[in-house]
């Protein structure tokens, strides 16, 4: 499909396999392991890559081949590979990248396992680190070394929701020669497209909003063709590839990530406006608001400010639990980007990995909440959270 012609919802519904000879409208799931070849010739000429063609489904599959290739379309990559979960994206694109002796700078403020890989395995693995706050891009700057060969971060982050620099880091890469890599599982590409702004990789946990219902797992690496190779090779023989079933499923989602991401944003951003005038809150994050220190920053690089909202308790971790117990309508579970809204703890669930003194860093404290913010109706949804801080302990 001609990425400049459409317009991104046409491309996200109107980007599909070729109809089989079945003429179905809707994509088919493709569910086998392997493909079978017309001769001996050309099994040798597939497995010899002078003929394309699928092999085997860890290599490469109708399903999640449609789904890489939407998702690039989307992104305005040149290639990608899809992966079973997020975190499958996030350790291929390290380990496929870094070797022994190599240096990776990332930002402090992301998701509690992508921060176990860097300070607990990596070192393992002889791989140096450095970790710098998103929104600071002096420390950004400083924080190169001769050997640092990756960067990494996340915007907006998880689950502060900082907003970090982009262009401005990628321009740094691109005078040291380093890889940059962006996990934009938070904005998604409706809301901002990492490559624009000269990102070499952009990492997905698809179990978020590409899904966007809380059903299945799954991850994407797209971004230039010579990186994604060398992740392409690391994952077909390591194995944590995407399976069909949830290729379809995401490619499906897909269609209709336009219209999800309008309305959780704006639910988001009526909570936030809402809860900045509650006596209960000694502040309120989300990147669209006039507080947020970076908010000039989001609308350059976001269309609208995301579906995720971060706001602090007066009180401590017993207030907190308590807000969230008297929560109706909000479900209390670890995953975000669902249709139905989720209230979370960061400091015991998603972020607990982290000792106290590096929660505090990133502005984790014992009264934080994060909210994702579901499609529901908005008038209940901001009577739940009136309830709750009412009957709150
Ligand atoms: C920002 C971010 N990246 C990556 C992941 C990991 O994704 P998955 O659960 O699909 O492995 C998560 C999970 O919550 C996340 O929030």
């Amino acid at each position: 499909m001609d990425s400049k012609k459409y317009n991104f919802e046409t491309k996200a519904i109107r980007s599909q396999s070729k109809q089989t000879h079945n003429r179905e409208h809707s994509t088919p799931l493709y569910l086998t392991s392997s493909f079978t070849f017309e001769n001996a010739e050309q099994g040798s000429a597939i497995f010899g890559g002078t003929e394309d063609g699928n092999l085997y489904s860890r290599f490469s599959n109708p399903n999640t081949q449609e789904f890489v290739d939407k998702l690039c379309l989307l992104e305005n990559c040149e290639a990608g590979i899809s992966t079973a979960s997020g975190m499958a994206a996030v350790y291929t694109s390290f380990v496929a990248l870094l070797s022994q002796g190599d240096h990776i700078l990332a930002s402090r403020d992301i998701f509690g396992n992508a921060s176990y890989i860097i300070t607990q395995i990596l070192p393992k693995m002889g791989v140096e680190y450095t970790l710098v706050d998103a929104d600071d891009n002096q420390a950004w700057k400083e924080g190169f070394r001769n050997n640092t060969r990756l960067v990494y971060l996340e915007t907006p982050s998880n689950p502060t929701l900082k907003i970090a620099d982009m262009q401005y880091i990628a321009d740094l890469c691109k005078q040291h020669g380093v890889v940059s890599i962006v996990d934009n599982c938070f904005a998604t590409p409706y809301l901002q497209t990492p490559a624009e702004f000269g990102i070499d990789l952009v990492i997905h946990s698809a179990t978020k909003y590409i899904d966007g219902q809380g059903r299945v797992l799954g991850g994407a690496i797209v971004g230039k063709k010579a990186i994604v190779d060398r992740c392409y090779e690391f994952i077909r023989r390591t194995g944590a590839c995407l399976s069909p079933f949830n290729a379809w499923v995401l490619s499906k989602s897909l269609e209709t990530l336009s219209i999800r991401m309008e309305r959780h944003c704006h639910n988001a951003e009526s909570i936030a406006h809402w809860l900045e005038d509650n006596d209960k809150i000694s502040y309120v994050s989300y990147p669209f608001l006039e507080s947020h220190p970076q908010q000039s920053l989001a609308k350059k690089q976001m269309r609208l400010g995301g579906g995720l909202v971060a706001f602090e308790i007066k009180g401590d971790t017993q207030q907190a639990m308590s807000f969230i117990n008297n929560l109706n309508i909000f479900s209390l579970t670890a995953n975000l980007g669902d249709s139905r809204s989720i209230a979370t703890h960061p400091a015991s669930t998603t972020h607990s990995k982290l000792n106290t003194e590096e929660q505090r860093k990133i502005g984790i404290t014992p009264g934080y909440i994060r909210l994702s913010v579901g499609l529901e109706n908005i008038d209940d949804l901001i009577q739940d959270i009136d309830h709750a801080l009412i009957k709150m302990k």
